[in-house]
């Protein structure tokens, strides 16, 4: 995880630098630190906490100069302190540096380095790099290179990063070279946003906004050269490119509160429009389908088809499951979805005809590159289900889909879920009408999706209902979600939501195989929530509501509006809009995500950077 932003130019870099990292503190915020260069040397400032607590160190103690690189942290190796946390200073100060991934060999290279008398100062594997670097700039001066030689420098960090094992996303500087800002990446993601006579450099468009729209995506094995000069891509095996600039697609709303207190909260009100965003263009009335112009597949091979295997992880993997319900209903096809960390490391026997698709918000998750990349070995032909344009999936995978829901900036993910479910719903409804669907089926299908941003404009209308419930409810300790068909995984979803933010134990469950265990568990102080539309599954989840109720269980129902049958079985009921089955997990999230979140502002948390957690894991 981590995130790293870098500046060269001619502003004060310390205030960009800040800026940007508190837009990346969604990738950890266990400790932050800036280093800034300026005539009379490099200044460092690093801390542990939040990135506020960097900004009045660095508000008492200034660093004046306009090239810096800055870091947030979320700790793999070593516990958040002052000293961990970064830049890292190699040698004798000749490197300074930041580091986003984990590198796998760096006790065996540790113990090298020290042996050659290198001392170190943090418990990271990223002090490992500094040193490493520093160690083959001594050894590039030995064999006479000249040391104010660029070349030197470069020659000296491509030796250090062959010897690495791991990712990495580097910003490093230079105490002999003055007026130069290198990069590398293996892993984790990297971008440059180019400006006028200044450069920008970060682990995500988002400290970009508001500088420049002009963006250079770094692939692996590449570093990047930046002076005021100009910029140099190398990539180690094949030498240098020229720079492809493209457009960042993330505007200052996205990083604006816009009156909300959390980003939380102003992403679920954001759903009517993401939902809008993920189908705009997409629905062919007349043909009765939806279409998408990134798959890169032809109607035969779509049509050959004989399964698909949705890979993801957190959120995004609830929403696969969702994914395999529609697809096998729409198009028949059989689906699986695999958890990317096992998949990895799993040899599925996969047909020629099976079509690996990644869901992923970020495009960063390390596990689900991995899986893409391990299927991709394999000759399978691999696409992505992705939110963030230019990321590493989105950039690796053969073709794919993108959600358009704009930054997701809170790290409990909500538009992002709603806005997989939707495109999944339109990648079933193109798979079934290439497949035996009728035109009127697939007509339905378009007419009810239509609707279905007003459907959770007025579903959000529940938000005061729910905070007084959860008023009612935030002292407890653990929660039942229970759900049937495509309102199991909204109940895995749920329960994550209620446990990422609220530190609440939550279980989610098939509502009928709560009888087989979970059941247990039921008592006075553990309410269950039952999500219990009408539909298919109505009258058999509520016999299961029903047992919970003999057992004195607490029970808060969402419920389709006018179900009066609740009023006197369930504790509390949450209305929302009737809509058919295959369309209720874009409705029935919606509850629940407020619900976590007023659990969790009243319980004191904070919603928006809970506890151990990171948005985007790029470590395994
Ligand atoms: C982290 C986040 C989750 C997210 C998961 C997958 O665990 O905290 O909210 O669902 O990663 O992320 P992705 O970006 O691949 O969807």
């Amino acid at each position: 995880m981590c995130g790293i932003v870098g500046y060269i130019g001619r502003q004060p870099a310390s205030e960009i630098l800040l800026e940007g990292l508190r837009r990346l503190e969604y990738r950890g915020y266990d400790s932050s630190g800036i280093a800034v260069r300026d005539l009379d040397g490099i200044s460092i400032r690093k801390k542990a906490g939040r990135v506020q607590e960097l900004a009045r160190l660095v508000d008492e103690q200034p660093c004046p100069g306009n090239l810096g690189i800055g870091h947030t942290r979320w700790a793999t190796h070593g516990p958040a302190t002052d000293v961990n946390s970064h830049p890292h200073v190699g040698g004798n100060g000749e490197v300074i540096l930041v580091h986003n991934g984990v590198i796998e060999n760096y006790a065996t290279l540790r113990e090298q380095l020290q042996a050659l008398g290198y001392v170190f100062r943090s418990a990271t594997d990223t002090e490992v790099i500094a040193h490493l670097i520093a160690h083959h700039l001594e050894e590039q001066a030995r064999l006479g290179k000249d040391p104010e030689d660029l070349q030197t420098a470069l020659d000296a960090v491509e030796l250090a990063l062959r010897r690495l094992k791991g990712t990495y996303g580097l910003a490093i500087l230079f105490r002999d070279f003055p007026e130069l800002l290198v990069a590398a990446r293996l892993g984790s993601p990297l971008v440059v946003g180019v400006g006028k006579g200044e450069y920008y450099l970060a682990s995500d468009g988002s400290p970009l906004v508001g500088h420049t729209d002009e963006v250079v995506y770094l692939a692996d094995h590449e570093m990047v050269l930046l002076t005021t000069e100009g910029m140099r891509l190398i990539h180690r095996d094949t030498g240098a490119r020229a720079p492809s600039i493209q457009t960042l697609d993330q505007t200052q709303h996205d990083q604006d509160l816009n009156g909300f207190p959390h980003y939380m909260l102003k992403e679920i009100f954001e759903q009517p429009q993401t939902i809008e965003n993920a189908m705009r263009g997409r629905l062919d009335e007349e043909e009765a389908t939806a279409r998408f112009g990134g798959l890169n597949l032809t109607v035969q091979q779509l049509r050959r088809l004989d399964r698909i295997v949705l890979t993801a992880c957190g959120t995004s993997w609830h929403a696969g499951l969702v994914g395999e319900y529609l697809i096998e209903e729409f198009a028949r096809i059989p689906v699986e979805v695999e958890y990317a960390s096992e998949l990895r490391y799993r040899n599925p026997p996969l047909s020629e005809n099976t079509m690996v698709f990644a869901i992923t918000q970020s495009g960063e998750t390390a596990d689900t590159l991995a899986a893409l990349r391990e299927c991709q070995r394999k000759g399978h032909p691999t696409l992505a289900i992705c939110n963030v344009v230019g990321s590493t999936i989105a950039r690796e995978a053969d073709g794919g889909i993108y959600l358009h829901a704009g930054a997701e900036v809170g790290v409990a993910s909500t538009k992002a879920f709603t806005s997989q479910v939707t495109v999944l719903t339109l990648l079933a409804l193109h798979l079934g009408r290439l497949r035996h669907m009728s035109h009127p089926a697939g007509k339905r299908i378009i007419t009810a999706l239509r609707n279905m941003p007003d459907v959770i404009r007025e579903t959000l209308k529940c938000n005061d209902a729910v905070r007084e419930i959860a008023k009612k409810y935030h002292h407890i300790t653990d929660c039942l979600y229970l759900g049937r068909q495509y309102n199991f995984p909204v109940a895995l979803e749920g329960a994550l939501k209620l446990k990422e933010i609220s530190y609440i134990h939550a279980e989610g469950y098939p509502a009928a195989e709560m009888k087989h265990g979970p059941i247990a568990l039921i008592d006075e102080q553990t309410p269950s929530v039952f999500i219990v539309p009408h539909g298919n599954m109505y009258h058999k989840v509520m016999s299961n509501l029903e047992e919970v109720k003999a057992r004195r269980g607490p029970v808060i129902a969402i419920a389709s509006q006018g179900d009066k049958a609740l009023d006197n079985l369930a504790d509390d009921v949450i209305y929302v809009p009737e809509v058919e089955d295959f369309l209720q997990p874009l409705v029935t999230t919606i509850p629940l995500q407020l619900f976590s979140y007023h659990m969790a502002v009243l319980r004191g948390c904070n919603v928006d950077r809970p506890r151990n957690l990171a948005k985007s894991v790029t470590v395994e």
